[in-house]
């Protein structure tokens, strides 16, 4: 009785603790699956297909164009990568496609100074049909991605029961810590169970998991966009609070670079994500970016907003009748980043506001940075009327510090 008291507290404290210390901000870097798919043809389109040269390629981007220094270390590795099973039940990788295999690839992109990410999937196959981890394998594939050297699984939750995601990512979770490589674990199970309570269980996921997937896919569009955070808005008394450092809500990837948004909607997802301190993983062709892109997902206050220590995230405050929202993420030192959303289809719309109509109190004298412009608004009081002129479906965003009392701080 005893003994099996002992086995049982010593699992149940193997799995309960994702004790890796890793992503104590949300991770930013790089994830292959929303522009380009399971495109396996590397004979029609050698330059897109999933292949080892699109990663060393966006690997070369990353690290020379600026992206790692911006904080982007991770080029993740989604659906389609896998060969098979050898004789002994280890995965391979597609032959063809990764001839020098994942710890070839995963050693290239060390060298550059960033991280390798790869995908499995918690049942029979992936999402895609590939050889999925089923729960005798969780142990052997766990090994198998620390011998390579891998540095965060995304873990996907298609062709498996309920029962069988339950018993299998607390087990994975606990397999990843046995390697001892720390390998930040990406949970895709709440979306496979609709994401809220009591189906989901968001504490024991904060302590299996570094980010969860709560929702559908993103798709190229904006409506895509739309959909995934008017679920996170009607759920962000729930959503919010589970976030923090070490374990993070993930609304799915960045589209800034593809098809489907304009100039506006591209600044209003990265604010948005931003503000929800969103893990943010870019899915576009880096070698062909645009500059005007490129200034969106490197603006360096942004970054500085979403990798705010604290890891607190935002959430929508205001929903006017005008069909304008405000979304407010507490920061360090006493500072926050204010989103101005517009749902408008109209024009730009004069905003009329005051932070004491954003629920600010108090005697504070702030300064508000606008992220994307730079420019600088003094002086602001609770009670001071400022107007933002926000695009139909754009943002604007504010970095809003208190003013320091240079003369109390002299004395
Ligand atoms: C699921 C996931 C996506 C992607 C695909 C790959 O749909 O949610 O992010 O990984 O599988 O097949």
């Amino acid at each position: 009785m005893l003994l099996k008291t002992v086995l049982l507290l010593t699992l149940v404290a193997q799995v309960l603790v994702l004790e890796n210390g890793l992503l104590r901000t949300p991770p930013m870097g790089w994830l292959a699956w929303e522009r380009f798919r399971c495109n396996t043809n590397c004979k029609v389109d050698p330059k897109n297909c999933i292949s080892e040269r699109l990663f060393m390629e966006m690997a070369d981007r990353m690290a020379q164009d600026g992206w790692r220094d911006a904080g982007y270390t991770y080029v993740n590795i989604d659906d389609c990568w896998i060969g098979g099973r050898d004789d002994k039940g280890h995965l391979v990788p597609d032959p063809e496609r990764f001839p020098r295999g994942i710890a070839f690839l995963a050693d290239y992109v060390h060298s550059l100074g960033l991280k390798l990410g790869i995908y499995e999937d918690m049942g029979n196959f992936t999402c895609m049909g590939y050889p999925g981890t089923t729960l005798d394998k969780v142990v052997q594939d766990a090994q198998t991605f620390a011998e390579w050297k891998v540095d965060m699984l995304k873990l996907d939750g298609c062709f498996s029961t309920p029962e069988e995601r339950a018993e299998g990512y607390p087990k994975m979770s606990a397999a990843l810590n046995a390697t001892g490589r720390p390998i930040a674990f990406s949970c895709s199970w709440p979306a496979y169970e609709g994401g809220l309570p009591p189906r989901v269980n968001y504490s024991l996921l904060a302590n299996i998991c570094n980010l969860w997937r709560n929702y559908d896919d993103i798709q190229d569009s904006w409506r895509s966009v739309l959909s995934i955070l008017d679920w996170y808005v009607a759920h962000q008394d729930i959503l919010q609070e589970v976030a923090g450092p070490g374990h993070w809500n993930d609304p799915d990837m960045l589209l800034i670079g593809n098809f489907g948004l304009n100039h506006e909607q591209s600044q209003a997802q990265m604010a948005l994500w931003t503000v929800l301190a969103a893990p943010l993983f870019m899915s576009t062709d880096l070698r062909t970016i645009s500059a005007q892109n490129v200034d969106i997902l490197q603006n360096p206050l942004m970054i500085k907003i979403h990798q705010d220590p604290l890891g607190i995230q935002g959430r929508r405050i205001l929903k006017e009748r005008s069909r304008i929202e405000v979304y407010l993420r507490p920061l360090s030192s006493k500072a926050s980043a204010i989103v101005f959303f517009s749902r408008r289809i109209d024009m730009p719309y004069r905003y009329h506001t005051s932070l004491a109509r954003l629920n600010f109190s108090g005697s504070t004298t702030y300064e508000a940075q606008n992220v994307f412009s730079g420019d600088v608004i003094s002086g602001l009081q609770n009670d001071t009327n400022f107007t933002v002129t926000i695009n139909p479906s754009g943002v604007v965003m504010w970095y809003l510090y208190p003013i320091k009392n240079l003369h109390m701080s002299q004395q």
